[in-house]
């Protein structure tokens, strides 16, 4: 099987040219260490191949996280993007990365609608689904066998606007196969990697209106379907894409009984993706960091309480390398302030703000 790493396929957010010449120093320790002071794990998701090629960015990431997850190279066009290639230079660079670190490593996602197999429209059908599924399962879940904390097997199943009684989102896979891929493919997880935490991660989950209420319903309904079909499913991830303008809508009382079900399934959690969008706020950068980073810490503060959650993720480090300064453009222009790090790794009122919902987290057992 070919491996078509070299090919100058562009992924990940583009490299900005360096601004700093050596990172800033820092008195303190990283959020890796008040994390493990307490037995939980501390990362954010890593930019591809800007974690190859800015230093600062390598070096903040090894201070700072004992967890990583690429961002996007994982994912099944990505890395799948032929029938009969596959390309794992920069997930194995991240890979051999966390083991030079001492960091752990999750895998995000096998299954997911979106960044799906280029080729799925020409060679999937009805009658070949499953193998090819299951091949990819089976040869991406392998390579890294025993070497990732956890792994997202299945990303965003649920979605209630698509109308189905069982709240599954209508997605090629279910077309396919009905909806018993998401089974097939935590089988197949296991099988390629028996060590790794096999996870079921979605969004949309953390405020306390009727809509989310609905979705957490579903979540748990499939969750509770796939734990009495004997299926391996060990762990949750709350994906937590906050926004300051929706924050009102958070109350810590509504997280934690969900949590505390998911928990009662005898899973475990992790918040996968925090970030907390600042679209809304003014300009005023002291202003502005003040109200994310109090975003930050009430919702780690709530979700910490739940011995379940066993690792935190940001969704990026700094605000140099995020999603949301392209899907949540601040009106004005000015950059997004939105990470625990600026656009030049300095610490934030965000990173004190993790620091300390860190530090004061219940000391966790195993
Ligand atoms: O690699 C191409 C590049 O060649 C091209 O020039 C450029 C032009 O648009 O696009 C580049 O690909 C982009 C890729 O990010 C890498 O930057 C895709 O268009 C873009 O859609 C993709 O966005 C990613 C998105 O998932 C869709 O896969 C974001 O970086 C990533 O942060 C986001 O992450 C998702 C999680 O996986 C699941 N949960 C929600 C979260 C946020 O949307």
């Amino acid at each position: 099987m070919a491996d078509i790493s070299r090919r100058s396929l562009l992924v990940g957010n583009l490299t900005a040219p360096l601004a700093r010449r050596t990172l800033p120093e820092e008195t303190e320790p990283g959020l890796r260490e008040y994390a493990a002071r307490t037995g939980l794990l501390y990362g954010a998701a890593a930019a591809w191949p800007a974690l190859r090629d800015d230093e600062h960015y390598a070096q903040s990431f090894a201070r700072e996280c004992n967890i990583l997850v690429p961002e996007n190279v994982l994912k099944m066009g990505l890395v799948h993007p032929e029938p009969d290639a596959y390309r794992f230079e920069p997930p194995d660079f991240m890979a051999d990365f966390c083991q030079r670190h001492d960091m752990r490593m999750r895998g995000h996602t096998l299954v997911w609608h979106q960044q799906i197999w280029p080729w799925l429209k020409t060679h999937v059908n009805a009658q070949n689904a499953q193998k090819h599924l299951e091949q990819h399962i089976h040869t991406v879940a392998g390579r890294y066998r025993g070497r990732m904390h956890s792994w997202d097997v299945v990303n965003e199943a649920i979605h209630l606007p698509d109308g189905r009684e069982d709240g599954l989102r209508i997605t090629p896979f279910l077309e396919l196969l009905g909806p018993g891929y998401i089974e097939l493919a935590f089988r197949a997880a296991r099988e390629a990697d028996p060590n790794a935490k096999l996870t079921y991660n979605d969004y949309g989950l953390d405020y306390d209106t009727p809509q989310q209420e609905a979705k957490r319903q579903a979540v748990l309904r499939l969750l509770r379907r796939l734990k009495e079909r004997d299926v391996p499913v060990h762990a949750f991830g709350m994906q937590a894409h906050l926004d300051w303008s929706e924050f009102r809508h958070f109350k810590p009382e509504t997280l934690q009984r969900f949590f505390r079900e998911i928990a009662s399934l005898g899973l475990e959690i992790y918040i996968t993706e925090l970030d907390v969008s600042d679209r809304d706020l003014p300009d005023d950068v002291a202003e502005r960091d003040e109200a994310i980073a109090g975003v930050y810490e009430t919702y780690l503060k709530a979700a910490l309480g739940e011995p379940a959650v066993k690792a935190v993720l940001t969704w990026g480090l700094t605000d140099r390398y995020t999603w949301l300064a392209g899907r949540r453009k601040r009106a004005s222009g000015t950059p997004v302030r939105v990470l625990p790090l600026d656009r030049e790794y300095r610490r934030k009122p965000a990173w004190r703000a993790i620091r300390d919902a860190l530090r004061s987290a219940p000391a966790r057992t195993a």
